[in-house]
């Protein structure tokens, strides 16, 4: 969704820096953009409604090379349609201040009329303005400009990171926090801001994560941070490990094909540094992990969106058949309005490549409210979930840019087994040589996923997926622990190839979703060889006696043969065979998806992280 940037330089170049920054978020979705930049004293905005390239357009004509200061904003719209005028940067009456904003101000509505009253005059329809005339309005009573921002959003119900630039000889940038994330860094050069910690990887790895109410001075080689109180406080500088050159796509013709292919690296890095020793149990350090904290656990609730809810429903069978402990899954959505019946031994799992989901983040913090403990597994060190989880689990998938996820998904399938095994020998469910075998398994599984994207199994899903590019409609079947990926097959097809697609457990076929079978409408079967493969095996003669095509993806070698066609994946065993049966199907999604001339990485209507209800 939106994206802030902000740099304040000690040299020209802030506006080349400013439009990277902006294309480095791209990917989070936006559906205008804008920069404001100091240039001579002055303030100068620009803004457009549409991509990167027609602000550049705008750009061009302008003296703005030489600039040392300023903010860019992608806007992804929830007040106010789509306009030049509601793209961010906002400004004052006087056009002395620009500010970007990500979030919403739930009470805009009364701080407008008031303002209004006051004679301030509105050029936008967005929420946003407000907090430029509140900061105004505070700057023109005579503060300083972090404490006019702090004065100005305690009148602010809702939850914003916002950056505000301020003109004039000596520019000044100040960032704050109240719920969206936002990051700050220095360098001797230079200071830079932004709500994703990607656009600050070419100019700096080491960064504060601003906290609720923090608001951050920044300036070349200098960040002052005060909390809501306007107390100086120190949080902690993280390094990240994350390659800038992690999020640029190379030779790739997209990120999802790339990220797709980083998976065996994406399993060794998340497994392997966690086993070790004598081989029969999984290193978590920490006071959660423990023996005792594990034993405590009575039940096991993941909440999550989407992509990572499917993650969440293959844990649920891993956390029961190796952990030992009752579990469920639920959509975060569903979760946060239900009136749940948690205790102290309750443990709320939350899955999320960006830790910033609104309804992940509020089913979480719902479960912590009813006295459950919580545990966070996230691809994105500061973000608001892993501050708040009493633990989390850092999958290391690395910048995942493709809107439709697929290496943090694979990530969170090995964090729920690695999760699970431990706790099961916390429990003594499992038996130290059965834990052996169940790592043993999992060390082999980068192996196979290389074998399984070698071009040969590629070339040969992508004529598959040209062949079946236009078919009347998808259906996905699987049974057990592979069901979830029948439903992550459907939700990779759908969402960037805009093709109907259900997915189903295979069982409940016959209760409904048979009526749809029919020549032209292609069901795919996930079939791996496990206890419930047999079943599955009739599920296929179904359709196919109805007249569906039937394609079938897994390590089954007669439910492969029933079907018409058929992509064999190695067998990793019944537990890790969802971490192997979605790559062929995330490569039928792509493939689909490039036959029919989509914008793969960045689907219509879709956001990357959905920060908002
Ligand atoms: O950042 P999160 O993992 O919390 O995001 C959850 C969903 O929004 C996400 O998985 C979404 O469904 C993806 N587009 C799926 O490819």
């Amino acid at each position: 969704m939106c994206g802030i940037v902000g740099a304040i330089h000690r040299e020209a170049g802030v506006l080349e820096s400013l439009l990277e920054g902006l294309r480095t978020l791209e990917y989070r979705g936006y559906d205008s953009v804008g920069v404001g930049v100091v240039h001579g004293g002055r303030l100068c905005v620009q803004k457009r409604a549409g991509r990167i390239d027609e602000l550049v357009r705008a750009l061009a004509g302008g003296e703005l090379a030489g600039v040392r200061a300023g903010i860019g904003h992608s806007r992804w719209a929830t007040h106010g349609a789509v306009t030049d005028e509601n793209a961010h940067p906002h400004t004052d009456v006087a056009g002395e201040l620009a500010l970007v904003h990500n979030g919403i101000v739930e009470n805009h509505r009364e701080l407008r009329t008031a303002l209004e009253a006051a004679g301030f005059v509105f050029r936008s329809e967005t929420d946003t303005e407000v907090l430029a005339h509140l900061v105004a309005r505070e700057i023109a009573a005579g503060r300083a400009l972090a404490e006019a921002v702090r004065r100005a959003l305690a009148h602010v119900r809702g939850y914003y990171a916002i950056a505000v630039l301020v003109g004039g000889d000596e520019p000044q940038l100040v960032g704050a926090r109240q719920g969206p994330p936002l990051c700050v860094g220095a360098t001797p050069g230079a200071g830079w801001l932004a709500s994703d910690v990607l656009a600050l990887l070419p100019h700096t790895r080491d960064v504060f994560f601003l906290e609720d109410g923090d608001v951050a001075e920044v300036a070349p080689g200098r960040i002052a941070i005060t909390d809501a109180a306007g107390k100086a406080v120190e949080r902690p500088l993280r390094h990240i490990e994350w390659q800038a050159a992690a999020g640029d796509k190379g030779a790739w013709p997209h990120f999802m094909l790339k990220e797709i292919h980083e998976q065996p690296d994406v399993v060794a890095r998340t497994a392997y540094p966690r086993l070790g020793g004598d081989g029969t149990d999984v290193r978590l350090e920490g006071g959660f992990w423990t023996d005792e904290s594990l034993r405590r656990v009575s039940r096991v609730q993941t909440v999550a969106c989407g992509t990572a809810l499917h993650a969440g429903l293959v844990a649920r069978y891993m956390l029961e058949g190796l952990g030992g402990v009752p579990a469920d899954a639920e959509y975060a959505s569903e979760f946060r309005y239900r009136d749940p019946l948690l205790d102290r031994d309750s443990l709320v799992v939350a899955i999320s490549q960006s830790g910033e989901t609104a309804d992940t983040l509020a089913a979480m913090r719902l479960g912590q409210v009813r006295g459950g403990r919580s545990l966070a597994i996230c691809n994105s060190i500061g973000s608001t979930m892993v501050r708040e989880a009493e633990a989390s689990f850092l999958i290391d998938a690395g910048p995942e840019i493709g809107v439709a996820s697929t290496k943090a998904f694979v990530a969170m399938l090995v964090a729920a087994y690695l999760i699970a095994v431990r706790i099961g020998r916390a429990r003594g469910h499992l038996a130290p040589e059965t834990a052996r075998e169940r790592l043993e398994e999992l060390r082999r599984v980068p192996a196979a996923l290389e074998h399984l994207l070698a071009e040969a199994v590629v070339a040969r899903v992508r004529e598959m997926a040209h062949r079946h590019a236009h078919a009347k409609g998808f259906l996905f079947l699987g049974r057990g622990i592979n069901y979830p990926i029948a439903l992550e097959g459907a939700l990779k097809l759908k969402e960037i190839s805009y093709v109907h697609a259900e997915g189903y457990p295979a069982g409940e076929m016959k209760h409904g979703p048979i009526a749809l079978i029919e020549p032209g409408m292609t069901t795919v079967v996930v079939a791996p060889r496990d206890g419930v493969v047999e079943k599955l095996r009739s599920n296929v003669e179904q359709v196919r006696a109805r007249g569906g095509h039937v394609i079938a993806v897994g390590s089954d070698p007669e439910c492969l043969a029933v079907a018409h066609e058929a992509i064999e994946v190695p067998d990793a065993g019944p537990w890790l065979s969802p971490v192997l049966d979605v790559v062929p199907l995330q490569l039928f999604a792509y493939h689909v998806a490039e036959a029919r001339g989509c914008d793969i990485d960045k689907p219509r209507n879709l956001a990357k992280s959905v920060t908002v209800e």
